[in-house]
């Protein structure tokens, strides 16, 4: 079934639960624990957690698929999953079941053989939340442990589920209610405690990362991750030294530094490490006076995992004013450094910067850039910190600041095999302009960057578009933490591609934004396989085997947030289907349908009455409260409606209806009457009506009969 409206859930899909019947005398579904975990290397046919182990290394050890019979990769079976929107999912797989999410945070358990489905959660979230979901309605997966399967909802609910039926055991509110905190990391689990962050800087929340117990869902501990109102008291001595690193009244807008994503765990250390990120609202001199480092945003963090006490922090961008999250993945290894064997912890930031950390400590080992930096000539050893050039903080004016707000490197997880010694980089590069909005004050109903968002506007010349589109590029990049040194890299179409997988069968596996899943030969790059999946194919892959047989997964679906602000940097946009989960192995026969796409017509927009002056004020309101979902330019990524070609916009009324009357709020699209008077919906509406005629002529050219005569010579 294809979805077109963002709700969409397949009836089918959701009929009838079958449960598990385990076979006589085996474990249970889902039977993981702490041995189990910590000795994953042991079942190496199993993918036990997010990362596989508690080192997020995403290495397998299996090798029967390998650089030498990979061209023989076909698919074993593939599972529509009941929504559309962004596929973040990195199944998990444990004796024989699969279990993987969708997006609104539904839950699938599948037969690993065949991709039958075994139950379906769903947790029913509002679709309102969308809104607060900066980047789309997305999930990235479960954790498993003794029987239980743990999920954490878009609107802030965890929830154990049972192993067998799907049935929830447990729930609780991880997150204030009606608030707009939202989840989309895994979670993971160590030492019988659910560990959870949450997401939502860019609304004004104060982020955390809570603990609970995974039989009963009782809080253990909580850590946040920046200081509160220090009148009210701080609640332990890490919080106590935060707040002497912020100006002003931070935590009228929560300070942000939400914990959004990676987390990883060292046994031996008894230490969880996870990422922060950015500030609310994101630029300093509206968040902090522009001073101080305004710990912990923007760090890597650990904390005991026991008792989530303070042990270490590094902050990769100290006073952040660029969105520059530090969640990305965090793997751990134990390297050769100077000739002596480290415990390390690796990370390719947000910020450019690919950090390779002492993880006992925190101390910096080194720090090279892994894309193109413009904004620090790089990190001093001595102190850890950036070495900031020109005016990136848009203190005189607008500063065009690379990496932006994208990232160098995303949530799209990272690997690392210790076979060849190279992380296996998601990377790419994408510019952006910041500056301050002078007139920024704190609205906890809206989006908060104290940036002046009408700079990232799409400009309407052609051939700047064109520039602009031609500066976004994305890479898969391997590289030598020893050296920081890119020992290979390939390019992609663009920016946005999938996370990466590393087997001991000399391979890497990754996706792309453009609809393949491909495979290279991990010490040289070389491109071994490729298939196409007719779907971005964004989230991590991940491998196991079942009765002597190696399979591949990954899940492919348009949305995440590029698709939805992107459509003028894609090829091809996307579409409204549903998302899947495709599974491959050798001599794989089955064939994945090829979509029919219908081409959405453009009818011709209406004439636009409106000066110039309301225009750009439209424009303005467009930037700052449309583009997160719409997209630069009102250009669709192919998920949402292209609100160009509307018959909603056409029409003033229907369009204030939804604008500001909220009729569509079930479906994710909420009422702006709390910004946007009539009057300025008004406004916003001659502006998508100039872009409309804009797109109109410009594809009414490409078809008719001159165009197809080609341009004139001379
Ligand atoms: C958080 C994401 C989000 C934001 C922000 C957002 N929208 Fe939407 N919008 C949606 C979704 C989702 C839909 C599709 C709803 C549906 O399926 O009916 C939609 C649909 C619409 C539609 C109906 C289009 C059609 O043809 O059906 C209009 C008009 C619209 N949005 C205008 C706006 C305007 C104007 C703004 C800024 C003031 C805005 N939206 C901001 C998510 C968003």
């Amino acid at each position: 079934m294809t979805g077109r409206t963002a709700g969409a859930v397949s009836a089918l899909a959701l009929l009838g639960l079958a449960s598990w019947d385990a076979p006589a005398g085996s474990r249970g579904p889902a039977e993981v624990d702490a041995a189990r975990l910590t000795a994953a290397d042991r079942e190496p046919g199993q993918w036990m957690s997010y990362g596989r182990t508690y080192s997020e290394q995403r290495y397998s050890p299996l090798t029967q698929v390998n650089a030498g019979n990979a061209s023989k990769l076909g698919l074993a079976w593939s599972f529509e999953l009941a929504t559309n929107r962004g596929v973040e999912v990195t199944p998990v797989v444990v004796d024989g079941v699969m279990y993987v999410t969708s997006s609104w945070s539904l839950v699938y358990a599948l037969d690993a053989r065949t991709g039958k489905r075994l139950w379906t959660y769903d947790p029913e979230v509002p679709r309102e939340t969308g809104f607060y979901a900066c980047c789309d309605v997305v999930n990235r997966g479960v954790a498993v442990w003794q029987g239980k399967v743990y999920v954490a909802t878009l609107d802030g609910r965890l929830v154990a589920l049972d192993a067998r039926t799907g049935k929830p055991v447990w729930t609780v509110r991880t997150t204030p209610e009606k608030s707009p905190y939202t989840i989309t990391m895994a979670p993971r689990i160590v030492r019988g405690k659910v560990m959870i962050g949450n997401s939502g800087s860019e609304y004004g929340v104060r982020g955390y990362v809570s603990a609970y117990d995974a039989q009963t869902g009782k809080l253990a501990w909580r850590f946040y991750t920046v200081p509160g109102d220090p009148s009210k008291g701080f609640e332990n001595k890490a919080m106590e030294m935060a707040a002497k690193t912020w100006k002003g009244e931070w935590w009228k807008a929560g300070g942000g530094g939400s914990p959004w994503d990676a987390m990883s765990y060292d046994p031996e250390t008894n230490l969880l490490y996870f990422g922060t990120g950015n500030g609310a609202p994101w630029n300093e001199k509206v968040r902090s006076a522009g001073e101080g480092d305004n710990l912990f945003l923007s760090s890597i963090v650990a904390v005991n995992a026991d008792t989530g006490e303070y042990a270490w922090h590094y902050q990769t961008t100290p006073g952040d004013s660029w969105d520059f999250d530090s969640t990305q993945s965090l793997v751990l290894a134990d390297l050769p450094i100077g000739g002596r064997p480290r415990k390390v912890l690796m990370q390719a930031a947000k910020n450019g910067f690919f950090y390779v950390l002492d993880r006992t400590n925190g101390q910096l080992i080194s720090a090279e850039p892994f894309v193109k930096v413009t904004w620090a000539k790089g990190v001093d050893k001595a102190t850890g910190r950036p070495i900031e050039i020109g005016d990136p903080r848009y203190k005189t004016g607008p500063a065009i600041v690379e990496p932006s707000s994208f990232g160098g490197h995303n949530w799209h997880p990272m690997s690392f095999s210790p076979k060849t010694g190279l992380a296996y980089v998601p990377a790419q590069e994408v510019p952006g302009v910041y500056g301050t909005d002078d007139r920024y004050a704190y609205d906890p109903s809206q989006w908060n960057t104290g940036t002046d968002t009408k700079l990232n506007a799409l400009p309407s010349d052609p051939k700047q578009r064109a520039a602009m589109r031609n500066a976004f590029r994305g890479y898969l990049e391997a590289i030598d933490p020893l050296t920081g040194k890119i020992a290979w890299k390939v390019e992609h179409k663009g920016p946005w591609n999938g996370g990466t997988l590393a087997t001991a069968g000399d391979l890497v596996f990754q996706g792309t934004a453009d609809g393949r899943f491909n495979a290279y030969e991990a010490k040289t790059g070389k491109l071994v396989w490729s298939t196409p999946t007719y779907a971005a194919t964004l989230a991590g892959p991940m491998t196991y085997s079942l009765d002597g047989e190696q399979y591949v997964a990954v899940g492919a679906g348009f949305g995440s947030v590029y698709f939805l602000v992107a459509g003028f940097a894609l090829d091809k946009p996307g579409n409204a289907d549903n998302g899947k989960i495709l599974v491959y192995k050798l001599g794989g026969r089955q064939v994945l349908p090829k979509p029919q796409l219908v081409k959405a017509e453009f009818p011709k927009p209406p004439p636009v009455h409106a000066s110039a002056a309301t225009i750009a004020a439209g424009q303005a309101s467009y930037q700052k409260y449309c583009l997160v979902c719409h997209g630069y330019g009102a250009i669709s990524g192919g998920v949402l409606p292209d609100l160009r070609k509307s018959p909603v916009v056409a029409q003033a009324d229907a369009f204030k209806d939804v604008v500001i009357g909220g009729v569509r709020k079930e479906a994710g699209m909420v009422s702006f009457a709390s910004v946007l008077k009539p009057a300025d919906a008004d406004a916003v509406r001659a502006y998508l009506l100039t872009e409309a005629q804009a797109g109109w002529k410009a594809e009414h050219a490409k078809t008719s009969p001159a165009a197809r005569k080609g341009p004139k010579p001379g």
